[in-house]
C-alpha cells in the first residue's frame, strides 16, 4: 500500500460560522465576515501550495437574501472591496476566478467587478477559484434543465451535466462544511453525488492550513467506491 498523500483535485467548502465567531467577541457579524475574508485568503493560497487544482466556495446562498438588510449590504461591500484589493495579486499567483449563480438582482458594479475579476484572470492555469455567490443547488439544476428546454435538446443526466453553472470543472472530490453543522443547505446538490464529507467544528474565521490539512488527510482514509465493492476498488488499486 502506497503511503503517499493524494491531494484532492476539486475542494467545495461551506464556510460556515462567520456570525458566531463575531458573536463571541462581542462584535457585529459584519466584523465575523471580515475575518472570514482573511481566513479564504489564507485557504486559497494554502491550496494553491498543497497542488489542489479546483477550489470552490460557498459565498452567498440564495436564501441569505433573507438575512438582516445590514448584513446583507455589508456583505455585498465587503465582496466589492476584496476583489478590488485582491484580483491583481491572485491573477499574478495563476488563479483563474469563477463566479457561479445568479447575476440578476446583483448590484451593476458587482456584476462589473465580477466580469473583470472573470476576464482579468481567464488565462491562469495554477488554482480555479469559483466563487458560489447568489448560488442555489435547487436553482442551478433549474437554470440548467431550462436552459436545454429552450434549445430542444432531451433533459438527461449527462445533457444536464453540460449546462450546470459549474461545468467548467469536474465535480468536488471533497466537501468541507466548517462551523459544526452537518447539512448541505442548499449547496452542491447535483454535484456532490459522489463527493466525500468533511465537517469541522472550527468556525470559518478560525479555519486554517492546519485544519485544511486534517481535512485532507481525513479524506486519504476514505475508501470512495462510486457504487462498486471495496473488493473491486482494492483490484484496481493493485493491478
Ligand atoms: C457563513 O457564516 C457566511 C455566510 C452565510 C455569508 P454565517 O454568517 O452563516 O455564520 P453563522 O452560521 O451565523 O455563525
Ligand atoms: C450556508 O450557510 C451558506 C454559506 C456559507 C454562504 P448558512 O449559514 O446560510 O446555512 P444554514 O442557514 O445554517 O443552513
Ligand atoms: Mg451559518
Amino acid at each position: 500500500m502506497s503511503t503517499v498523500r493524494v491531494i484532492p483535485h476539486h475542494i467545495a467548502i461551506v464556510m460556515d460560522g462567520n456570525g458566531r465567531w463575531a458573536n463571541r467577541r462581542f462584535l457585529p457579524r459584519v466584523a465575523g465576515h471580515k475575518q472570514g475574508v482573511n481566513a479564504l485568503h489564507r485557504c486559497v493560497k494554502a491550496c494553491a501550495e498543497r497542488g489542489v487544482k479546483v477550489l470552490t466556495v460557498f459565498a452567498f446562498s440564495s436564501e441569505n437574501w433573507d438575512r438582516p438588510a445590514e448584513e446583507v449590504s455589508g456583505l455585498m461591500e465587503l465582496l466589492a472591496k476584496a476583489l478590488a484589493r485582491e484580483v491583481a495579486q491572485l491573477s499574478a499567483d495563476g488563479v483563474q476566478i469563477h463566479f457561479v449563480g445568479e447575476r440578476e438582482g446583483l448590484s451593476d458594479s458587482l456584476k462589473k467587478g465580477f466580469l473583470q475579476a472573470e476576464t482579468t484572470t481567464a488565462h491562469n492555469t495554477r488554482l480555479v477559484f469559483n466563487i458560489c455567490f447568489n448560488y442555489g443547488g435547487r436553482w442551478d439544476i433549474a437554470q440548467a434543465a431550462a436552459k436545454l428546454v429552450a434549445k430542444g435538446v432531451p433533459v438527461t443526466a449527462s445533457s444536464l451535466d453540460t449546462e450546470m453553472a459549474m461545468a467548467h470543472v469536474p465535480d468536488p472530490d471533497l466537501i468541507i462544511r466548517t462551523g459544526g453543522e452537518q447539512r448541505i443547505s442548499n449547496f452542491l446538490l447535483w454535484q456532490a453525488a459522489y463527493s466525500e464529507f468533511y465537517f469541522s467544528d472550527k468556525l470559518w474565521p478560525d479555519f486554517d492550513a492546519a485544519a485544511l490539512d486534517e481535512a485532507i488527510n481525513e479524506f486519504n482514509r476514505r475508501e470512495r467506491r462510486f457504487g462498486k465493492t471495496s473488493e473491486q476498488i482494492q483490484t484496481k488499486v493493485t493491478a
